[in-house]
């Protein structure tokens, strides 16, 4: 498996932002503090909420911009 940066800030990388949805994360922040970090410079957010949407809708989650937006 190919594990791609996603957040060069602060390292996080396919897998790690994967462990957080699983465990919940519906944010980029949550995805963060999952990982005891912040976010840095915001770049990785967008790429984040996406795969929190991917993740949403593949477990038969409708709409989930408001899950996302919440923060
Ligand atoms: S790339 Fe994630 S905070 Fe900068």
């Amino acid at each position: 498996m190919v594990r791609m940066i996603i957040c060069v800030c602060r390292g996080l990388n396919t897998a790690k932002v994967n462990d957080a949805i699983a465990a919940g994360a519906r944010s980029p922040a949550q995805v963060h503090r999952h990982h005891d970090t912040t976010i840095n410079c915001g770049k990785c957010c967008e790429t984040v909420c996406g795969m929190i949407r991917e993740t949403a809708s593949a477990n038969g989650c409708g709409d989930t911009r408001q899950l996302v937006a919440a923060e």
